[in-house]
C-alpha cells in the first residue's frame, strides 16, 4: 500500500520558476503519467518525488508522512532514470544487486532477490552477462529490474524508454504496464509522447510551464479536452477560426449554436468527427488522401483556405479536387486558452458563396 502525495509544490532555478503551485495525488497502485512537452518539468518533479531535488515550497508526503526534506536512499522509492546509467563493467546480476548490498542483505537472500527480479523482466537466464553484452532493449529492462529489486513502494520512471525502436518500446510498455499491475505498485511515469501516456496511464497529467493544465483519464483527455493546449497536444485536432454572434458561429461551413457571447473563438474538431459526403454543389474540395488501412485521411480545402484533416472509413472513395460537403458530430468552443461549450451533436450546411 503506497500513496503520493505533492502539495502545491514550487521550485525555482535560477530565479525562474520552473514548477508552480503543482498539487497531484497517486493512489494505491495507481499508473500516472506525466505528459508534456520539452522543458514543462515533468523531470524536475519525479526528481522530486525521489529526493534528487528539494522543492522550494510545499511539501512531498508518501502515505501521509512528510518526506520533502529525505535523501533518495532513505525514500520508499525506486527510480529509473532516461538514461539508464548501469554499471557497464559489471555483470547484469551485479548491477541489480547493487543496492542490496548497500542495504548488507545476506548473500542467499541477494541472490534469490536478483534471480526474482531477473526472472520478472523476462531476463532470467541473463545474469551472468556483462551490460555491453545486452541490446538497448535488455538493458533498459534490467534499469526497471534494478529499480523493482530494492522493493519500492513507489516507482519512478522518467522516460525509460525513449531511446528504443517504436516496436521495442510498444512491448516493453505492455511488459512493464504487466508487472506494474502484478506487483500493484504505485507508479509515476514520465513520458513526452501521447500514445505511451494513452496506453500506460490510469490518469494522465498534462503539464505545460510547470502547471498542471489537466488531470484526467486517458479517455477522458482525448474525448473532454478542458483547455487549448490540452485540445492541440492530445491526438489530432482541427482549429478553424470564426466569431460568435448571438449565439451562432460565423463559419462558412461549421455552423454552430451556442450559448456564448459575442467574440472570437475557435472551433475544435476531431477529424474522426467530420463526416465528408460528395456533394457536386459544395466549394470544399478535397485536397489530398491518404490510406492507412485501417482508415483513410483527407486533407479538405475549404473556401477561405483552411485546410482540414478528416478520417474517413476504409473504404471510402474521393478523388483529389472533388467537392464534398462537412459536417461534425461534435465540436469544443475555445475562446483563447479557455473552454466555452462542447456542442455535440450537429448539423451542419455550408453557407452558399456566391
Ligand atoms: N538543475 C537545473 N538548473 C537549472 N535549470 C534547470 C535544472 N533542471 C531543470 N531546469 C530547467 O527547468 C525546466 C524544466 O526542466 P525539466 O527537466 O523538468 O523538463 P522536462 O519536462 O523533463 O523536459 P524534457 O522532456 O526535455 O526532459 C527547464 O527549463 C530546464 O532548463
Ligand atoms: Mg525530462
Amino acid at each position: 500500500m503506497a500513496q503520493l502525495s505533492l502539495k502545491n509544490i514550487g521550485k525555482s532555478f535560477d530565479g525562474t520558476d520552473v514548477i508552480r503551485d503543482i498539487s497531484l495525488d497517486v493512489e494505491d497502485g495507481e499508473l500516472v503519467c506525466l505528459l508534456g512537452p520539452s522543458g514543462s518539468g515533468k523531470s524536475t518533479i519525479l526528481r522530486m518525488a525521489g529526493g534528487f531535488e528539494t522543492p522550494d515550497r510545499g511539501a512531498i508526503l508518501i502515505d501521509g508522512q512528510d518526506v520533502t526534506r529525505i535523501p533518495p536512499e532513505k525514500r520508499p522509492t525506486g527510480m529509473v532514470f532516461q538514461s539508464h546509467a548501469l554499471w557497464s563493467h559489471m555483470s547484469v546480476a551485479d548491477n541489480i544487486a547493487f543496492g542490496l548490498k548497500l542495504r548488507r542483505m545476506p548473500r542467499r537472500e541477494i541472490q534469490e532477490k536478483v534471480a526474482g527480479a531477473l526472472e520478472l523482466v523476462g531476463l532470467a537466464d541473463y545474469g551472468s552477462r556483462r551490460v555491453w553484452q545486452l541490446s538497448g532493449g535488455q538493458q533498459q529492462r534490467v534499469a526497471i529490474a534494478r529499480a523493482l529489486v530494492l522493493e519500492p513502494k513507489i516507482l519512478l520512471l522518467d522516460e525509460p524508454f525513449a531511446s528504443l525502436d517504436q516496436h521495442l518500446r510498444e512491448h516493453l510498455r505492455e511488459e512493464l504496464r504487466d508487472i506494474q499491475r502484478r506487483l500493484g505498485i504505485t507508479t509515476l511515469f514520465v513520458t513526452h509522447g501521447q500514445d505511451e501516456a494513452l496506453a500506460l496511464a490510469d490518469r494522465i497529467v498534462v503539464l505545460q510551464g510547470g502547471e498542471i493544465e489537466q488531470v484526467a483519464s486517458p479517455d477522458q483527455m482525448y474525448r473532454a479536452p478542458e483547455t487549448r493546449f490540452v485540445a492541440g497536444f492530445i491526438g489530432s485536432m482541427n482549429f478553424l477560426a470564426c466569431d460568435m454572434r448571438g449565439g451562432r458561429s460565423d463559419h462558412a461551413v461549421f455552423q454552430i449554436e451556442a450559448s456564448v457571447s459575442d467574440g472570437p473563438v475557435e472551433l475544435a474538431i476531431r477529424p474522426e468527427a467530420i463526416v465528408v459526403t460528395p456533394s457536386a454543389t459544395s466549394t470544399a474540395r478535397v485536397h489530398r488522401t491518404t490510406d492507412y488501412g485501417t482508415h483513410i485521411l483527407v486533407d479538405i480545402d475549404l473556401a477561405d483556405g483552411t485546410r482540414v484533416k478528416a478520417m474517413c472509413p476504409p473504404a471510402t472513395r474521393l478523388a483529389t479536387g472533388q467537392p464534398v460537403s462537412l459536417s461534425a458530430d461534435r465540436v469544443t468552443v475555445f475562446r483563447g486558452t479557455e473552454k466555452l461549450a462542447d456542442v455535440a451533436p450537429v448539423e451542419m450546411r455550408e453557407v452558399a458563396h456566391v
